[in-house]
């Protein structure tokens, strides 16, 4: 069993896609949606409220957790695994984050290594970056970037307001209106200069990529979150076979929250169409 911690709804894009590319993998999903949005709250509170998921999930028997958030890889994920994982008493665990995928796909290099090689595919893209506030103020993803192309430029855009206005099913025309304002500010930033490439730095976004896509320069690719993260875990998963369980057939995923199950199914439609039912965590 994979568990797959969020802080709401966000993570479910991401799960979506992993439970089509593995369908024969057990995930259990868990929303902290008594506790969301993280997106702005203190990093003390975001380590120990990821801390307290990763460990309801190993308490369902998962062993390997993936933190489908980016504010909660952004601010925990390096804490708790190397801070508190090794002491924790969850021999064979581990956790994994979203933010290294997405680095690696940026830079088309691979994660374990941190220092430029030349001669550099993407010598002096403009790599952009849209998140939450603590994502971007983390710096993480302007970091792991430049450590592997110096000479890239990385500007990245915090969107405040945009994970919450998503979580709480606001009207298209008002997102619109959000995506438009925070683009606009990127631009202004390059100048109006398209940037190559775009990291949705949120796990809420995908669900509003077209609007991106309508207010992005034609020219700019935007990386895809979900697909990227599938990519990077089954190659994780060849070289860790100690996560794979025995294949099972049809398996659908659990859900699971901190918060009230069917207030959570009542807004749950544009993450996941067909109807789903979520648990409470015990
Ligand atoms: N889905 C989360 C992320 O990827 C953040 C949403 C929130 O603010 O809780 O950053």
């Amino acid at each position: 069993m994979i568990g797959l911690f969020d802080s709401g709804h966000g993570g479910l894009t991401v799960c979506r896609e992993l439970v089509e590319r593995f369908p024969q993998v057990e995930f259990v999903y868990l929303g902290d949606h008594a506790n969301a949005p993280y997106g702005n709250r203190p990093s003390e509170d975001i380590v120990a409220l990821t801390r307290e998921g990763v460990e309801r999930l190993y308490g369902q028997g998962c062993r390997l957790v993936l933190l489908a958030c980016n504010t909660a890889t952004a601010i925990a994920c390096r804490t708790l695994q190397q801070q508190w994982l090794p002491d924790a008493g969850y021999e064979g665990h581990n956790i994994l984050g979203v933010v290294a995928p997405m680095v690696e796909a940026a830079t088309q290099t691979p994660w374990a290594v941190t220092a430029p090689q030349y001669p550099q595919k993407y010598n002096t893209d403009t790599i952009a970056v849209f998140g939450t506030q603590r994502t971007i103020d983390s710096g993480v993803y302007r970091e792991e970037i430049r450590k592997r192309c110096p000479k890239v430029t990385v500007i990245e855009q915090d969107c405040p307001e945009l994970a919450g206005a998503i979580e709480a099913a606001r009207r298209e025309d008002e997102l619109d209106e959000m995506v438009s304002a925070y683009v606009a500010t990127l631009l202004e930033r390059t100048q109006g200069m398209a940037p190559e490439t775009v990291i949705l730095g949120c796990t809420h976004y995908p669900l509003i990529e077209h609007l991106f896509v309508r207010h992005l320069p034609p020219s700019t690719r935007i990386l895809s979150q979900p697909k990227v993260v599938a990519d990077s875990l089954e190659d994780y998963l060849a070289r860790h076979t100690r996560y794979v369980a025995p294949p099972r057939a049809g398996t659908r995923p659990s859900l699971l929250t901190t918060g009230d199950p069917r207030g959570v199914e009542r807004s749950l439609e544009i993450f996941w169409p067909e109807p789903q039912r979520f648990e409470p965590v015990g």
